[in-house]
């Protein structure tokens, strides 16, 4: 990454207008209602996905270091059945879920760590648990940059190995981050379900 890196605070706060991700609407086209089932969403920043999962009837964690995030939440969801915790995914030992979103928040666990927090994200989906995450690839322009993580496509197939994939999407563009400089991005968008008869119904 060159240039001055703005804080997640400022991104996530200049994220509250835009729409829902396509990975989080299409994560709830495929698990349906919560009907109160648990859910995480990892590395939430602006709230916006969380927002819409509340609306969708789960009952969500929303996680992420931006100390920023409750407050925001709060306004944003304001009467939901959330639970705001501010720490970092490393630290965080989340509960048994039915349902995990994280949008572009796992390729910032540094490639060391990020082992045992894909595995940690794995044990907490209950059987029939619907999993939507985004990770970074190979030919992304940020590759190498210390403190991220990437995977090529078999990684992302070893990664979901045991789970049933439903919706694999890889996407290479050119586009300004955040920063305003014009990268190329690789990005998988990834649905997957963990196998069995579901469990966590309310
Ligand atoms: C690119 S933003 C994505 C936020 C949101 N999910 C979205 O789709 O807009 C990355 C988020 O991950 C959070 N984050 C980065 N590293 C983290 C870590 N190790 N633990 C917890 N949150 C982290 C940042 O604070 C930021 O809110």
């Amino acid at each position: 990454m060159s240039g001055e890196r703005p804080t997640w605070q400022a991104y996530n706060e200049a994220q509250l207008t835009r729409p829902v991700r396509p990975l989080a609407k299409r994560l709830l086209e495929h698990a349906g209602p919560g009907n109160g089932r648990a859910a995480l969403d990892l590395g939430c920043g602006s709230g916006v996905e969380t927002r819409a999962l509340v609306a969708a009837g789960w009952r969500v964690t929303a996680v992420d270091s931006d100390p920023s995030m409750p407050d925001r939440l709060q306004d944003l969801v304001a009467g939901g059945d959330v639970t705001a915790v501010v720490g970092d995914l490393r630290d965080v030992a989340p509960g048994r879920v039915a349902l995990v979103h994280s949008s572009l928040s796992l390729p910032f666990v540094p490639s060391t760590d990020f082992a045992f927090v894909w595995e940690r994200v794995r044990r907490s989906l209950l059987a029939g648990g619907w999993l939507g995450v985004d990770l970074f690839g190979p030919r992304d322009d940020w590759h190498g940059t210390p403190g991220l993580s990437f995977h090529p496509r078999s990684g992302v197939d070893q990664l979901m190995a045991g789970l049933e994939v439903v919706d694999l999407v890889e996407e290479e563009r050119d586009a300004p981050s955040f920063g305003g400089v014009v990268k190329h991005w690789h990005t998988f968008h990834v649905i997957a379900r963990r196998p069995g008869e579901a469990e966590g119904a309310p």
